[in-house]
């Protein structure tokens, strides 16, 4: 598992795990609905751990997840994400410390219940390859003695969800599917129970580069749809800031810099860590995650006919930055831009993008403190 070089944890990944229990003869099905969401989220309090080997992994690491939030956890090779979210379904033991999930401290949970309450989602899926993909996303809510038909039945919502409908894709086998199919059956089985918990380890690794930012948009639109409690580990800064509704810098030996939205961490990193990571694309995700807003227009009249074709309003500045550059001399470098009705609204021009970039820079410089 991982990427070459990566560490192993020496910890078996969850649902092997759990496909070797034995299910509970109790077969009384849980409640259909609503779903069970967390109401005060996740607290990491003062966490350590330290491998038998002497590795501390993470060092006194106190973070909070909100309920219902994607939060996207960053940081270099070896700086303890893995740890981290593990710590959190107790895939690894912690060393002192507290995690309270819902202000339930984890370390009095039976770990196998609380697995099973908790989606994961790892970097090489883990599906059985023997099992066809139903049999895989079905998984736990057997284990959960969900009797047939709602199985069934819950099988293939989420099978709809991550767009792999079950009659075409259900009696597959992994080797039958590409890696970003595979990507999202783990993420599908990962939803199979609802759960309010989701952990996310690199889901997101095993596919090339191209794919990615597809699969990402389609993950971004599940989770806000699902409204599970997210922590989604990842080294890839444009992944963070895309997925996460807040992003955690850590550094070596799982070392909080920074907690913070992602413009605020782009544009107001909080240490030389935090900007040494971010890097020097800053600027261009900024531009991904802000958008056109009324404040950056100028008069419609002032757009040069023939009018080229219009930018909408809360488009993201890059968008809007693309249709600028793309334009002919003769339209003086202004695009028209419209509302949600198709209006147009006013003009906009590269000054203008900028514009909008420094005003949302501000907007998003921290409060407080930079752990805000
Ligand atoms: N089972 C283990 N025994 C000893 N040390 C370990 C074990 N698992 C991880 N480590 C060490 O703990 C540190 C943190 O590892 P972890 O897997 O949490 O990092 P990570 O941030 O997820 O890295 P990556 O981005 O490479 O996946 C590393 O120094 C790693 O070598
Ligand atoms: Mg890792």
């Amino acid at each position: 598992m991982g990427h070459p070089g990566a560490p192993r944890s020496g910890v078996s990944d969850g649902v092997d795990s759990l496909a070797a229990m034995p299910a509970p003869t109790d077969q009384s099905a849980p409640p259909a609905s609503p779903p069970a969401r967390l109401t005060t989220g996740i607290e990491l309090d003062a966490v350590r751990k330290a491998y038998p080997d002497g590795t501390v992994a993470v060092e006194g690491l106190s973070l909070t997840v909100r309920p219902g939030e994607v939060l996207a956890l960053v940081g270099p090779s070896g700086c303890g994400k893995s740890t981290t979210l593990r710590m959190i379904n107790r895939l690894v033991e912690l060393t002192s410390g507290r995690v309270l999930v819902d202000g339930e401290d984890v370390t009095h949970v039976d770990p196998v219940a609380l697995r099973r309450r908790t989606g994961y989602v790892i970097q090489d899926v883990g599906l059985l390859p023997h099992r066809t993909v139903e049999a895989n996303v079905a998984t736990v809510p057997r284990l959960l003695g969900w009797d047939r038909q709602r199985v069934r039945d819950r099988v293939s919502e989420v099978l709809d969800l991550v767009g792999l409908p079950a009659d075409r894709y259900g009696r597959r086998y992994p080797h039958q599917l590409s890696g970003g199919e595979r990507q999202r059956v783990g993420v599908a089985r990962a939803l199979a129970t609802d759960p309010p918990v989701l952990l996310m380890d690199e889901p997101f690794g095993a596919v090339d580069p191209e794919r990615r930012r597809d699969l990402q948009n389609q993950v971004a639109r599940i989770l806000a749809e699902v409204g599970s409690t997210v922590v989604l580990v990842t080294h890839d800064v444009d992944e963070a800031v895309r997925l996460g509704d807040r992003v955690a810098v850590l550094s070596r030996g799982g070392h909080l810099e920074q907690v913070a939205s992602p413009l605020t961490v782009l544009a107001h990193p909080a240490t030389d860590r935090v900007r040494d990571f971010v890097g020097a694309g800053a600027h261009q995700r900024m531009l991904a995650l802000a958008v056109v807003q009324r404040e950056d227009l100028e008069d419609a009249s002032l757009v040069v006919l023939p009018a080229p074709p219009p930018v909408a309003l809360g488009a993201s500045l890059a968008e809007a930055f693309e249709a600028v550059a793309a334009l002919p001399t003769s339209s003086q470098g202004r695009v028209p831009v419209v509302d949600d009705g198709g209006a147009v609204v006013g003009s906009l021009t590269a000054a203008g993008i900028l514009g909008g970039l420094r005003r949302a820079a501000d907007a998003a410089a921290p409060a407080v403190s930079p752990a805000d």
